[in-house]
Parts: C-alpha cells; sequence; structure tokens
C-alpha cells in the first residue's frame, strides 16, 4: 500500500499520535486540573475561561453556532477588508481562541493587549490547529483599554529575549506564551510530586524559613534585621537568618510523623551567578524514619521523578513544551536566549531528558566518587575529553565534571554516592568501615545540568553527632535542639532536597533558571 501522505512529521506529532495510539491524550494539560474542579458550584458562577470551552467544544456539551462568551486578552489581530481575526488568551491552557469578526469595522478599535468579552457562535474546526472560533456579528466590549492611549502594548509580536523581558518587564511577561506555559508547568509539577508523597504514605509538613542556624553551614545565609533591631536589642533576641534548607526542622517532624515531605523556598547568599542558582528558590525536601540504606533513599528519589514525570506526560505536558519549542525554533527565537547568553534547549533534547527518565524500569546508574574521579581520570588520559577544571581526588566535583559524567558516560541520570567526608556537612551518616573517610550520601547528576537533588542518611547517634558539630566549628548552642533530636528515642533516618526550578528548567528545557521561577532574585537582582 502506497503511503497517503509525505509530510514531513513534527516531534510534537509523533508525541501526539503516539499518545493518541495509546489513548492517553486529554486536550491540553490544564485539563488535568480541569477534571477535578469544574464540579464545584462556585466555579460554575464564574465565566468559562478559555481552556473551559474548549474542553466543552471537545467533548460535546458545546455544540456548532452554540452562543458562547470568551473573557481574556487580545494576543494579535488582522484585519482585512470584509472580514478581521484576533487570538483570545487567558492562560488557562497555551491555545487561543479566534474570534472571527463578519464585518472587520466591529474589531476597528480592537488592539493587541486589551482585555475584553466576546459573545458569538462557535464555529467547531475540528481539522485545524484550534478545534473552535467564535463568529462575532456584534460589538464586543473592551473590559480594560490602554490607559494612556499613545502609549504602545510592550509586548509586541517582534522578538524579545527572555533577557530582555526580564530587565524592561519583569510584571508583563507572564502574559507570553513561553512563561505563562513554564507557571503551568511548575503547577502541574507540584500536583504529581504531591500525589507521589500522598500514594507513598507521607506526610506534607511546613517547616518555617525563618531559622537560627546554617544547616549547610556554607555560610551563605541571608541574616534577618528589624526596623526594632539596635546594637542591644534584636527582634528575635538572637540571631535569625532565612532557611538555606528545611532538613534540620524536617528531621524534628520525622521524629513525629516518620515519612515527611515539604515543598518551600530556600535562600542562599551565594554570589556565583550561574544559570543553575539563584538566591531565592523552591527546593523539595523528604526525611524518612527507620532506614539504615542509602540505596532506599535513591530509590524513593528515582520512583517520585519517574511517577511524576509519567503523571506530566501523561498529562500532555511534553507535547505541549515540544510544540512551544518549535514553534520558537521555527521563528528562530530561543526559549531562554540572552543577550549575552546564546545557550539554548531544543524539542529533541526535551523529549530525551524526558525519556531518559521515564523510558525503563531499569534503575539509574549509580556509581561512589571514587569510581567517579578514576571514570574521569581515565577519560582525560584517553583523551575523551578535556575539562578547564584538573580532576583531584579529594576535591569537589566542578559542573563540567559533573556534566560529563552524566551526559557521556550514564548518557541520562546518575547517581554519585559516598563523597569525602570534609566536602559535606556535619548531619550526614559515616560509610561504615571507613573510620569517617566518606559518608554515606549521593549527589543525582543529570546531563546538561549536573546536579538536580542532594540527599544523605543522618547520623543518629547523640554523641557522635555532638562530636560531629565540635569538630565543624558552628555554633553549638544554636543546634541544641537539634542534637536532642537523638537523645529519647533516636532512628537510623535519612533524606534528600532537589532543587525545584532546577527540575523544571531540565523537564521544560529552560537552560537559565531565572527563566524557572516567576520573580528571579540573584546577586544585584531583585527587580519588582
Ligand atoms: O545539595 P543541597 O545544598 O542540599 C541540602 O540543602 C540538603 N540539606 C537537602 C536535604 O537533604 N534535605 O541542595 C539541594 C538541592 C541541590 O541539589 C540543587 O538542586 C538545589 O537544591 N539548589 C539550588 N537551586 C537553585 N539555586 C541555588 N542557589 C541552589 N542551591 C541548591
Ligand atoms: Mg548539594
Amino acid at each position: 500500500m502506497l503511503l497517503q501522505t509525505s509530510k514531513r512529521l513534527s516531534l510534537s506529532d509523533i508525541i501526539y499520535s503516539a499518545s493518541r495510539r495509546a489513548n492517553t491524550r486529554i486536550p491540553q494539560y490544564t485539563s488535568y486540573l480541569h477534571r477535578q474542579i469544574t464540579t464545584l458550584s462556585a466555579l460554575k458562577r464564574l465565566p468559562d475561561t478559555v481552556s473551559d470551552i474548549l474542553y466543552k467544544a471537545g467533548n460535546g456539551t458545546l455544540k456548532e453556532t452554540s452562543k458562547v462568551t470568551v473573557h481574556g486578552w487580545v494576543r494579535s489581530v488582522r484585519k482585512q477588508k470584509k472580514i478581521a481575526f484576533a487570538q483570545i488568551a487567558d492562560g488557562s491552557c497555551d491555545q487561543m481562541i479566534q474570534l472571527v469578526f463578519l464585518d472587520s469595522s466591529i474589531a476597528s478599535e480592537l488592539k493587541t493587549g486589551v482585555s475584553v468579552r466576546a459573545t458569538g457562535d462557535l464555529v467547531i474546526t475540528p481539522t485545524r490547529a484550534d478545534p473552535c472560533e467564535i463568529s462575532i456579528s456584534t460589538p464586543i466590549q473592551v473590559i480594560g483599554d490602554y490607559a494612556i492611549p499613545d502609549e504602545a502594548y510592550p509586548l509586541q509580536k517582534k522578538f524579545m529575549t527572555q533577557e530582555f523581558l526580564r530587565r524592561e518587564h519583569p510584571a508583563q511577561r507572564f502574559r507570553t506564551r513561553v512563561n505563562a506555559n513554564i507557571l503551568r508547568l511548575r503547577s502541574l509539577t507540584v500536583s504529581c510530586l504531591s500525589e507521589f508523597f500522598s500514594e507513598s504514605g507521607f506526610t506534607q509538613t511546613h517547616p518555617p524559613l525563618i531559622t537560627s542556624s546554617d544547616c549547610e553551614g556554607a555560610g551563605e545565609v541571608f541574616s534577618i534585621s528589624s526596623s526594632i533591631d539596635n546594637a542591644e536589642t534584636k527582634f528575635f533576641g538572637q540571631d535569625s537568618y532565612l532557611t538555606v534548607s528545611t532538613q534540620l526542622h524536617l528531621e524534628a517532624l520525622m521524629m513525629g510523623l516518620s515519612r515527611v515531605w515539604t515543598l518551600t523556598p530556600a535562600f542562599r547568599a551565594e554570589e556565583s551567578a550561574t544559570s543553575r542558582h539563584l538566591s531565592e528558590f523552591w527546593m523539595l525536601e523528604a526525611e524518612v524514619a527507620f532506614t539504615e540504606e542509602l540505596e532506599h533513599i535513591m530509590s524513593i528519589v528515582e520512583q517520585m521523578i519517574r511517577f511524576s514525570v509519567r503523571k506530566m506526560k501523561d498529562a500532555g505536558a511534553l507535547e505541549q513544551i515540544v510544540k512551544l519549542k518549535e514553534m520558537l525554533e521555527k521563528q528562530k527565537l530561543a526559549v531562554n536566549e540572552g543577550e549575552d547568553d546564546e545557550e539554548t534547549v531544543t524539542a529533541a533534547q526535551v523529549i530525551t531528558r524526558w525519556n531518559s527518565f521515564i523510558a525503563n524500569d531499569q534503575p539509574w546508574m549509580r556509581i561512589t566518587y571514587a569510581e567517579a574521579i578514576s571514570v574521569l581520570q581515565a577519560a582525560v588520559a584517553d583523551r575523551q575529553v578535556e575539562f578547564i577544571h584538573a580532576v583531584e581526588d579529594g576535591e569537589s566535583l566542578k559542573s563540567e565534571h559533573e556534566k560529563w559524567l552524566a551526559g557521556n558516560y550514564a548518557r541520562g541520570p546518575i547517581f554519585i554516592t559516598q563523597y569525602p567526608s570534609h566536602m559535606k556537612p556535619f548531619y550526614m551518616l559515616p560509610t561504615p568501615n571507613t573510620s569517617g573517610q566518606t559518608v554515606e550520601c549521593f549527589d543525582l547528576l543529570v546531563p546538561d545540568m549536573g546536579e538536580l537533588v542532594g540527599g544523605s542518611l543522618r547520623e543518629h547517634d547523640f554523641a557522635r553527632l555532638n562530636s560531629a558539630i565540635e569538630l565543624s566549628g558552628m555554633d553549638t548552642s544554636a543546634l541544641s535542639w537539634y542534637l536532642e533530636l537523638r537523645k529519647w528515642g533516636t532512628v537510623p533516618h535519612g533524606g534528600f532536597g532537589m532543587g525545584f526550578e532546577r527540575l523544571i528548567c531540565y523537564l521544560g528545557g529552560v537552560y537559565n533558571i531565572r527563566e524557572a521561577i516567576a520573580f528571579p532574585r540573584w546577586i544585584d537582582h531583585c527587580a519588582c
């Protein structure tokens, strides 16, 4: 039989048809939340969102010629002699609804950016990219026009780098497709991760963000001061900081609930302004009681990511990202293209990343730090790779080493375990029978990025933890409450922390972490 078409399939076509065959496709991934909430009567009193309308048109609730009202912002207007078109978006999904004005004079007032309420007749267009449009024959209502008529709307269709948007319009950028999609991706990721933890018997907890200790001991804390502070008095009567990690408090909560997790902001006064570091970021942390095996913690991390990424794919998130990437690639734009940072992530790379997490159930590679050093040194000796920084046993792995291990050696996620103890914080459990040279810890590295997750078993013995705190030179009085957790009924335990924006960058194909959070903060940058 002859092939009916010679059309070259795009990556999104391939994913779309594969997921259709698997019968898992949902029109757009916001409908993942959709199915759970639209039955609420309170929401029925609100106007339908664009996503609601598309969903109802897709399942037959709204039919051809049904009267529909859409609320949203005009993304673009195209006026011809007789008819005119306007694309309406409201951010509830990536798709827009096209208004077709049968008389172009009705649309003469419409401009990009204004908010509107438009009522017309639904036209079902199953063969087009947009499943329906609205035919308009009477004037529509402009709800919010330009406040200063001569001032142009800043987000015109022309090329705008992410760096430009961040610098010039930090509060307007969520009105672009790419940035709105990142926010929806964050939301979906949180709901899938939450589902994993509730199905696995973890309790979500809420540790404090104001602390009296530097959990990681790296001296990267932001100190807190208040308007009443002076040389003699401090608001809290002592030094206080924004948390760098909630781990220590999470361990206290674990002592009451056995398996706990949290997703909170974390703050680090790091001066390195890299594409992987923020001063304010979100960290997902979990703590598990009654385990003496680092392997248990690594398996949880692996299954958490696999479960969530599969759910997100089923909800259409990968398809959505690939579609946007292809649109940008076509326009010769890139999601993360910056003025001095031209690095980009392609649609094909994003698909590889998702597949490396979920393609099969084979455990991800695990090697020790010592093995990693040997592998790196052998690769340098074989001239497989040249690094800027030498690979030295006993020194921390540099970002280029981490990226090579994941990208070239494992070609996917890889756990590096048992680092030398002098590189790691005081709370980590020494590896048994090594006279304390290494600790029971791991970093999960992924290609192109390096570290995504860090975790360990914790020292649970009172006396040994006491000496570890003293040895670290940390303020023992500030940590006495933490030490006391080992006094009555201590338990072997472990946990981990995952950088949430790093996960979003990795899955969303976002190169620079500043695009993965709504209002990025880093050194010298705290706009609006
Ligand atoms: O490896 P880290 O420093 O580990 C901890 O803080 C442990 N107390 C966590 C735990 O065991 N509960 O940080 C965990 C993760 C890193 O792997 C990285 O992904 C992310 O947090 N991270 C950052 N993300 C963005 N900007 C920064 N400045 C980050 N610093 C760490
Ligand atoms: Mg780390």
